[in-house]
């Protein structure tokens, strides 16, 4: 496994790849890999001949204020994980490498209506970073087929909307959340929670769990009243809910009765760490 840190030698060994007719995927990180990014390059492998796993932590989807000094950074354990994997090829650029110009006249990516509300609403231009890069690692991989986690499931749903919408020849799979025995999403977030706030956690789950069993059994249910109640039970068990949303599953609008596919998206503060989470249902 190799890693590179520019573009250029990035294109240099890719284009070789394409030549010989491989199947090219990606899978974008902002490093601190764990078991949930393994399982998407593991999805990688088999839907290509060749995976290059980015790892960058992108300053344009953190807002003043938010973890980006301390967004842990640990390329050397990355690329340990990652080539007991037999991933092919890591790219790390370095800030300058991604943004030459800086950030201020960055040329940006902006996806209306999936990027507003939920977490577009608390975190305001969190997914235009996250669209404008993923694009430009779109543009600089060229991939056949590019893997995200379902954890941000708000990502994943902008991601795929910036896919179609510019008419982008890339193959986008989600791939389910990999979770602790107790159920907390892994997330390399986890690792800022003291060792009382990890026991807390798992009740975002939890929460999230039973609200769908009520969301199965009960079809009459209100939705806001399933909703009020959520937030309430993970009040009740040490978390400051930000929000809890019944969607629907494809527009990530406030769901109608007549709905079949649901989600629930959630995200709730255990101190200053933000967790995020979500399930879906069809009924
Ligand atoms: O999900 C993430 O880790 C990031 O938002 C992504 C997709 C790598 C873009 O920086």
């Amino acid at each position: 496994m190799r890693t590179v840190h520019t573009l250029k030698e990035l294109r240099v060994i890719l284009q070789s790849y394409r030549q010989q007719g491989k199947r090219i995927g990606l899978v974008p990180t902002m490093g601190n890999l764990h078991d949930g990014h393994l399982s998407l390059v593991q999805k990688a492998m088999e839907a290509a001949d060749v995976v290059v796993t980015s790892i960058f932590v992108n300053p344009m989807q953190f807002a003043a204020g938010e973890d980006l000094d301390n967004y842990p950074r640990t390329l050397k354990d990355d690329q340990h994980k990652l080539s007991a994997t037999g991933n092919t090829l890591v790219f790390a650029p370095s800030v300058e490498e991604i943004y030459p110009r800086g950030l201020t006249n960055q040329t940006q990516v902006v996806v209306p209506d999936v990027s507003e509300g939920h977490c577009g609403a608390s975190r305001p231009g969190h997914y235009d970073g996250v669209a404008t890069v993923v694009t430009m690692l779109f543009n600089m991989v060229q991939p056949d087929v590019a893997v995200f986690g379902e954890k941000d499931f708000q990502q994943l749903a902008v991601i795929r909307k910036l896919t179609t919408d510019l008419f982008l020849p890339i193959d986008i799979i989600g791939v389910a959340t990999v979770r602790e025995d107790d159920g907390l999403a892994k997330s390399s977030r986890n690792g800022y929670l003291s060792a009382e706030q990890r026991s807390l956690a798992p009740a975002l789950f939890r929460v999230l769990r039973d609200t769908a069993e009520q969301l199965e059994t009960d079809p009459q249910a209100s939705f806001a009243a399933l909703e009020a109640a959520a937030r309430q039970q993970l009040s009740d068990q040490g978390l400051r809910p930000d929000y809890i949303n019944i969607v629907h599953s494809q527009t990530l609008k406030a769901a109608q009765p007549q709905d079949t596919q649901l989600t629930i998206l959630a995200a709730a503060y255990l101190g200053s760490t933000r967790l995020i989470d979500n399930i879906s249902i069809t009924r």
